[in-house]
C-alpha cells in the first residue's frame, strides 16, 4: 500500500506557451514564477512552488503529481509498482528540477495516465503574489480520465490509500486521500486525459464575482455556477487556452469521521445529481494526455530526454 500524502502538480504541453501563460495569470489569476528554464512557466497557487507547470511542446497533459512522505516512501513505493508489473521510471536531477522536488518516479497508470509519485515538493513562505485577486486560497484537486471509473477506483484503492466518498453512477468517481472529500477524481472517459484541474476560493462571493470576470473577459463557461451535492462545493467550471479545463470552487466537504462516512451513489440522470441547484450541466472538457508518439521521450518531462527504460523483460505492462 503507498500512502499519498497530497496532490502536488499539473504539468501540461502548451503549443502557445505565451497564450497559456498569460491565460493562467490574467483570468485564473495564479502567480507566475520567475522564469528559470526556458520553455517551461511555473504557475504558483498556494504553499506549493507550482501546482501547474507549463511546458512549451505538443499541446497535452504530460503528468499529474502526487506526494509521498519522504525519500523512503518513494523507493518503496518505486519496488511495490516495480512488483506489480508497472514500468516505472525514476526521473532525472534536470527533471526533478524543474518540478521543485527531490526526487520522483514516473508510470502509467492502467489508463494511460501519466502519474508522477514526488518526494520532498519545495515550499515558498512568502505570501503568494497572485496577479489578480481571484480569491484562490490553494490548488484543491484534479481530475482524470478512464474508460471504467470503478476499474479505476479499483486500481487506486488497492495501490494507494485512496478511498471512495461518492459515486456518481458510472460516470465517476470521487475519491479522497485525506480529509478532503476528494483530492483526485476519476471521470469517464475513452481516452486518457485531465478533465480539469480544479482550484478552491475563499469565500461564495468569489466564486460569482469570477464568474462575471470571466464572462466579462469572453471566457467560455462550461458548468456553473452551481452545486454539487457530494462536496456541497460550489462550482464554475472554465475552458483555458488548448483544452485545458479549469475549475474554482468554494466550500468542500470534509470528511473528519473516516470509518464512519458511507459512499453514496447519485444517478446521473437525475436532475440534481451534478447540480443540486439544477442549472445546467454539460462534462467538462478533457485535455488528452500526451502520447509518446507526438511527444516523444518528452511525457517525462521539460524537454529533455529521460533516461533511457530499463528492460522490460519478466514485467508485463498494464493493458489499457
Ligand atoms: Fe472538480
Amino acid at each position: 500500500m503507498i500512502t499519498l500524502t497530497d496532490i502536488a502538480y499539473v504539468r501540461s504541453g502548451v503549443a502557445d506557451l505565451d497564450a497559456a501563460t498569460q491565460f493562467a495569470t490574467e483570468i485564473v489569476g495564479l502567480e507566475l514564477a520567475a522564469p528559470t528554464e526556458e520553455d517551461v512557466a511555473h504557475l504558483r497557487a498556494d504553499h506549493r512552488h507550482h501546482c501547474l507547470a507549463l511546458v512549451q511542446g505538443p499541446s497535452g497533459v504530460i503528468s499529474s503529481g502526487f506526494t509521498v512522505a519522504d525519500l523512503d516512501a518513494l523507493a518503496a513505493a518505486e519496488a511495490e509498482l516495480e512488483r506489480a508489473g508497472f514500468t516505472v521510471r525514476r526521473g532525472s536531477p534536470e527533471q526533478a528540477r524543474s518540478r521543485r522536488v527531490r526526487e520522483f518516479v514516473g508510470f502509467d497508470d492502467p489508463f494511460g495516465n501519466r502519474i508522477e509519485l514526488v518526494a520532498q515538493q519545495e515550499s515558498i513562505a512568502r505570501p503568494v503574489a497572485f496577479t489578480r485577486g481571484a480569491g484562490i486560497t490553494e490548488f484543491g484537486h484534479l481530475c482524470l480520465d478512464a474508460p471504467d471509473v470503478h476499474e479505476a477506483y479499483r486500481f487506486w484503492n488497492t495501490r494507494f490509500n485512496a478511498r471512495v466518498s461518492d459515486w456518481i453512477g458510472d460516470a465517476a468517481c470521487l475519491i479522497r486521500i485525506d480529509p478532503v472529500h476528494h483530492k483526485l477524481a476519476v471521470f469517464k472517459g475513452d481516452e486518457p486525459g485531465l478533465c480539469h484541474m480544479n482550484f478552491q476560493v475563499e469565500t461564495i462571493d468569489d466564486v460569482f464575482r469570477n464568474w462575471h470576470f470571466l464572462l466579462d473577459h469572453d471566457v467560455v463557461i462550461e458548468m456553473g455556477p452551481g452545486r454539487h451535492p457530494q462536496s456541497t462545493a460550489i462550482f464554475l467550471y472554465f475552458l483555458g487556452p488548448e483544452g485545458f479545463t479549469y475549475e474554482y470552487s468554494f466550500g468542500v466537504r470534509r470528511i473528519e469521521d473516516d470509518a464512519a462516512w458511507v459512499p453514496r451513489t447519485f444517478d446521473p440522470g437525475e436532475l440534481g445529481s451534478i447540480d443540486m441547484w439544477l442549472g445546467p450541466t454539460s462534462r467538462p472538457i478533457t485535455q488528452p494526455q500526451v502520447r509518446p508518439a507526438t511527444a516523444g521521450t518528452g511525457t517525462m518531462g521539460s524537454g529533455s530526454r529521460p533516461a533511457p527504460a530499463p528492460p522490460a523483460a519478466g514485467r508485463a505492462r498494464p493493458g489499457r
